[in-house]
């Protein structure tokens, strides 16, 4: 109770005050309190991520829904699924859905963020805790490639936004999960030998390229969503594209440019 307490005082002073719905809960332990996004903040998080008619929206802890309603009504998304364990939210979502007319497109349902699925969603919005969004995280890393997060007021560690925004007072940052690159990927070309070993933080790779026996180190290489980019001293530039072991790309060194189907060897 203690802890429930302060965690709603923290999202309370993080965030300015408004009116927050009051909806009794029974004895059930919850990892954030209910605080509701305003109107504003929910338009600018799904601006922020460009929410649109192929995406498929889950919100973490939907409250009484208003962030997956918006992305139906306003932003016409295909899908919007919204997860609480407050069994009296989420019929107060699934109310507040027939009333915007989207009952057809967005459902609720009762259950924990860290035992449900949420593999489907193409757009995760978040308003919970530092410590959930850090909890989260390796989940969140593990969706696909290209899959964008928005958060309200918290970040996600030492995990760098890709973009943020402020409305009302209020800070949104936006994710793109990066393509995993981490690891030695290894292609042979006319009997020229390839290999390319990389340690990944995120959206960055940085490691070394080796041509034949020449080899050259790089950092700042550039993971977005499945495209993945470096330059090394040469100059050698790579541009790739990541399918689960497999990277094909263009290497280019001294003007020419070789195209490249690299393999992932085994860990
Ligand atoms: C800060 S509110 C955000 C509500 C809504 N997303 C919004 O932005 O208006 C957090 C929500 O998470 C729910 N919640 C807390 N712990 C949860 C858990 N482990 N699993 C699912 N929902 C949870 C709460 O009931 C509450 O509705």
């Amino acid at each position: 109770m203690i802890k429930r307490a302060i965690a709603a005082a923290f999202l309370l002073l993080c965030a300015p005050p408004f009116a927050a719905p009051q909806v009794a809960a029974r004895d059930i332990y919850f990892d954030v309190p209910y605080v509701a996004t305003p109107p504003a903040v929910v338009a600018a998080m799904l601006k922020l991520v460009k929410a649109g008619p192929n995406d498929v929206v889950y919100d973490l802890g939907s409250g009484d829904g208003r962030i997956v309603i918006a992305a139906a009504r306003d932003f016409k998304v295909k899908k919007g699924m919204g997860i609480d364990l407050d069994p009296d939210l989420v019929t107060l979502a699934g109310k507040n859905a027939k009333a915007a007319g989207v009952a057809d497109r967005v459902s609720f349902t009762r259950g924990d963020i860290f035992k449900m699925d949420f593999k489907e969603a193409t757009i995760l919005t978040l308003y919970l805790l530092p410590d959930v969004n850090v909890t989260l995280r390796p989940r969140i890393l593990d969706l696909a490639p290209g899959t964008r997060v928005v958060s309200h007021a918290f970040n996600m560690g030492d995990w760098v936004p890709d973009g943020a925004d402020n409305v009302d007072m209020r800070r949104v940052y936006m994710w793109i999960v990066p393509a995993k690159v981490q690891g030695v990927w290894t292609a042979n070309v006319n009997n020229v030998p390839y290999r390319l070993e990389l340690t990944q933080h995120y959206q960055n790779a940085d490691g070394k390229v080796k041509v034949g026996a020449k080899e050259t180190s790089f950092e700042m290489g550039i993971v977005k969503s499945d495209e993945f980019t470096f330059t090394a001293a040469g100059p050698l530039t790579f541009e790739g594209k990541v399918a689960g072991n497999t990277m094909t790309g263009i290497l280019t060194a001294g003007g020419k440019r070789t195209p490249l189907t690299l393999t992932r060897e085994a860990s």
